[in-house]
């Protein structure tokens, strides 16, 4: 069965209003703490885009890619670094920014692993969280959003690794029976 974008849950405007809120909350708490925000690719980009260009403090930026073994859209609950950091955090004060916590199990490693740096000091900035999903307990410092257990595309969130394009937030949903015309991209078109 394919899918389809169905039901937009956060639109662009509401997603832009609350990154200006959570970046006058960064741009305050970091305002002479030159932070390193650490981009966690790929879903974080555009989120990561967004935040850093309402945020008018000085900043630096560095990337890690994770993963979690397993297919779809369960997560195994094993992670591993695909690409690492560029530079040293060392004294450095670290936000990491993430465009969703689901299980926890990626944010829990990230912390461990990037705490293991001595950073001067590290929290976690998230688009969404969905709560309901939660296995392992972390503590999200700055939060955009929280969502219901429903799987969410868009604003660099994918599916197969598409719609992470889309500029706002929605559900997906099971593409109907019967032809649709004019309808939704379906991914099953794209394989
Ligand atoms: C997503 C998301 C988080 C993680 C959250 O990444 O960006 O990193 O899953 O899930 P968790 O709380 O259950 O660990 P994904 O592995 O889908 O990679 P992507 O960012 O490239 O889409």
């Amino acid at each position: 069965m394919g899918h389809r974008v169905g039901r937009v849950l956060i639109t662009g405007e509401e997603i832009a209003g609350r990154i200006q809120e959570l970046a006058g909350a960064v741009a305050h708490d970091y305002a002479e703490k030159d932070p390193v925000l650490v981009g966690v690719l790929k879903g974080a980009v555009v989120f990561l885009a967004d935040l850093i260009r309402a945020a008018d403090i000085p900043i630096t930026l560095d990337f890690v890619e994770l993963s979690s073994y397993g297919a779809g859209t369960g997560s195994s609950g094993l992670v591993e670094i695909i690409s690492d950091l560029s530079g040293s955090i060392e004294n450095r004060h670290v936000l990491i920014v993430e465009d969703i916590i689901d299980t926890g199990r990626t944010a829990h490693y990230l912390r461990r692993n990037l705490e293991s740096r001595h950073p001067a000091s590290l929290r976690l900035c998230a688009l969404l969280n969905k709560a309901g999903r939660r296995e392992i307990v972390v503590e999200i410092d700055y939060v955009g959003f929280t969502i219901p257990n429903e799987f969410v595309v868009g604003y660099g969130l994918d599916f197969m690794a598409h719609y992470r394009n889309l500029p706002y937030i929605a559900v997906l949903e099971p593409e109907p029976a019967g032809p649709e015309p004019g309808g939704s991209l379906a991914l099953q078109d794209l394989e």
